[in-house]
C-alpha cells in the first residue's frame, strides 16, 4: 500500500476516533492546531489532483511529526550536539509513528526521519545537496531551487514550503555568526560552518521572496592534478605557471563570476615555496593553504550600529607591516586594488589576487578603474605605468559554454608603448570544434618566450623550449 493510502486511512481513523470522543489525552498544545489543519487538509485534498494530495499528506504528516518534536523535546538540550540530538529526535520520532500507528517502510522512515532532521537541525530542503558534490545552490524564493552539478545548472527537485520556510533557514546560517537580516539590512554574506559561503537577499529587495546562494565548500580542495585531469589546463601550462610563481611573479587571475578564479588561486597559492611568509586577505577565507608559514586575515562588515567594519584595504595596508613574502588577496574589488600594485612593486613580489574580467585587455581596464576607487588623485597614466610594471602575468579563467572551466590565456605584461600597456600572450585556448555540447579544444602554446625566462632560470627552474611551443613542438597533442 502506498505511503499515501497509509496516512489517509490513519487520518481516517484519527477522524473516526476525534468523533466518537474516544481520543487519547491530546499530546500537546499543538493538537487544536493540528485537527483545524487536518480540516484544511481534507477541503485542499478533495479540490486537488491525487498527486498534490500525495504531497499534502505526506507534507502534513512531516509537518506535524516536526511540530510535535520541537514541542516535546526538552528545551534545555544542547543543540549544538548533533549527535546527541539526532539520537534524541531519533527515539522520539519512533515512539511517535507507533503512538501514532503509521507504518512506514524502511526507505520511507529513513527519508522522513532524515527531512525532519533537516529541518530541526540543519538548512532544510537544501541540506541533502550540502555533501553531495554540487558546487552551488540558489534559490529563488520558495519554489525555485537551482542546483550547480559538473557544470550544469538544473532545477532541483525540493521546494520550501512557504517565504518563511526560507527565512527559518536564512536566520538559521546567519544568527549563529552574529549577524543579522531584516528589512532595514536586507542582504548578508555569511559563511556556514563547513567553509560554504552564502549570501541571502530578502524582500522588500528581493522582489519574488527571498534568494539565498551557497557556493559549497569542497573539504578537498582541488589541485592542480584535478585541473590536468579535467582538461582545465594542460601539464605544459600548469609547468609554467608553477615556474612564473615560485620565480616571484605577480600574478592577477581574472575572470566572470563563478568561473573558478578562487580556486585557480588557491591552487596557484600551492605553489608557493614553504618558509616563505604569506598574508592571506579575504571577505570570507575560502584559500586552504597548506603551507605552515601563513597569516590569514578576513575583513569584517560594520556593526549594527555602522561601526567597527574592517576593509580589504585596510587589511592590505595592515599586511605592509607584517614583513610578508607575499600577498595573496582573495579578490580586488575596489581601492584595494592601488595598495595591492604598491604591495606588488616594493618587495612582495609573488603577490596574488583576482578580479572580475572577461579578458586580460578588460581585466588592465578593470584594475586602472578599482585604481581611481582608491581616491588617490593620480593622472591615468601614473596608474598605468603602476600597473604595467607591478602585474607580471594575467591568468584569464572562463566557464566554457558546456559548463567547463577553463583557463583560456597566460598573458604577460611587457610594459608600455605610449600610453598603452603592452600584453604577449604566451598561452591561449583554442577550440577547434563543439561534440555534443562539450567543447573541444586545448590551451596552446602562442610559440612566444616570456621575457620573464631569465627570472626563472634565476630561481633555478629550467624550461624546456617545447613547453612554449618553441622548436617544431607547437600543435602537438
Ligand atoms: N577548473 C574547474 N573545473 C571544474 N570545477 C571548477 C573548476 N574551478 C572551479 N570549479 C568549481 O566552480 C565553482 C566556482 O569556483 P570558484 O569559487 O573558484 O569561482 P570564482 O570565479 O572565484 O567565483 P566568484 O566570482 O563567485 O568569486 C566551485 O564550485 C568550484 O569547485
Ligand atoms: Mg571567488
Amino acid at each position: 500500500m502506498s505511503l499515501l493510502k497509509r496516512i489517509e486511512r490513519k487520518q481516517d481513523r484519527g477522524k473516526a476516533k476525534q468523533s466518537s470522543g474516544s481520543g487519547k489525552k491530546p499530546p500537546s498544545g499543538g493538537n487544536k492546531k493540528n485537527q483545524n489543519s487536518s480540516k484544511l487538509q481534507d477541503l485542499r485534498v478533495k479540490r486537488s489532483s491525487p498527486a498534490s494530495a500525495s504531497r499534502d499528506s505526506y507534507a502534513d504528516l512531516k509537518g506535524r511529526i516536526q511540530q510535535r518534536l520541537i514541542l516535546e523535546m526538552d528545551p534545555s538540550v544542547d543543540v549544538t550536539k548533533t549527535a546527541d540530538m539526532k539520537s534524541t529526535i531519533q527515539g522520539l520520532f519512533e515512539s511517535m509513528l507507533v503512538e501514532e500507528q503509521i507504518v512506514l517502510t524502511k526507505s520511507e522512515k529513513k527519508k522522513l526521519f532524515d527531512q525532519i532532521v533537516a529541518e530541526i537541525l540543519g538548512f532544510g530542503p537544501i541540506e541533502q545537496f550540502l555533501k553531495s558534490g554540487v558546487g552551488e545552490i540558489m534559490v529563488n524564493g520558495p519554489k525555485h531551487i537551482f542546483i550547480e552539478h559538473g557544470g550544469r545548472i538544473v532545477r532541483a527537485p525540493v521546494e520550501f514550503e512557504d517565504n518563511d520556510h526560507v527565512m527559518r533557514i536564512i536566520d538559521r546560517i546567519v544568527a549563529p555568526l552574529g549577524r543579522r537580516i531584516d528589512e532595514s539590512s536586507p542582504t548578508v554574506d555569511a559563511r556556514l560552518p563547513d567553509g560554504s559561503r552564502v549570501n541571502a537577499v530578502i524582500p522588500p529587495i528581493a522582489l519574488d521572496g527571498p534568494s539565498l546562494t551557497i557556493r559549497v565548500f569542497s573539504s578537498k580542495p582541488i589541485t592542480i592534478d584535478n585541473l590536468i585531469q579535467w582538461g582545465s589546463v594542460t601539464p605544459e601550462a600548469a609547468e609554467f605557471l608553477k615556474a612564473v610563481v615560485v620565480s616571484h611573479n605577480n600574478i592577477v587571475v581574472a575572470g566572470g563570476t563563478g568561473s573558478g578564479k578562487t580556486t585557480l588561486l588557491n591552487v596557484l597559492s600551492s605553489f608557493i615555496p614553504e618558509g616563505e611568509r604569506i598574508v592571506t586577505i579575504e571577505n570570507a577565507a575560502e584559500l586552504q593553504m597548506h603551507q605552515e608559514h601563513v597569516v590569514r586575515l578576513e575583513s569584517r562588515p560594520p556593526n549594527v550600529e555602522g561601526r567597527g567594519e574592517v576593509s580589504i584595504r585596510d587589511l592590505v595596508i595592515n599586511a605592509l607591516r607584517m614583513r610578508p613574502d607575499r600577498i595573496v588577496v582573495g579578490e580586488c574589488r575596489g581601492g584595494e586594488a592601488m595598495d595591492m600594485l604598491q604591495a606588488m612593486n616594493t618587495g612582495h613580489e609573488g603577490s596574488m589576487t583576482t578580479a572580475h574580467a572577461n579578458t586580460p585587455r578588460d581585466t588592465l581596464s578593470r584594475i586602472e578603474t578599482m585604481c581611481m576607487m582608491s581616491g588617490m588623485d593620480l593622472p591615468i597614466r601614473a596608474i598605468r605605468e603602476q600597473v604595467a610594471s607591478a602585474v607580471d602575468f594575467i591568468v584569464q579563467q572562463a566557464r566554457l559554454r558546456d559548463g567547463s572551466r577553463k583557463v583560456t590565456s597566460i598573458s604577460e605584461i611587457q610594459g608600455m608603448e605610449g600610453e598603452v600597456i603592452t600584453m604577449s600572450e604566451i598561452f591561449r585556448f583554442e577550440q577547434t570544434g563543439l561534440e555534443d555540447g562539450k567543447v573541444i579544444g586545448r590551451l596552446r602554446p602562442t610559440g612566444l618566450r616570456p621575457k620573464c625566462m631569465a627570472k626563472i632560470q634565476e630561481a633555478g627552474i629550467m624550461l624546456p623550449p617545447s613547453i612554449f611551443g618553441i622548436g617544431g613542438q607547437r600543435g602537438r597533442h
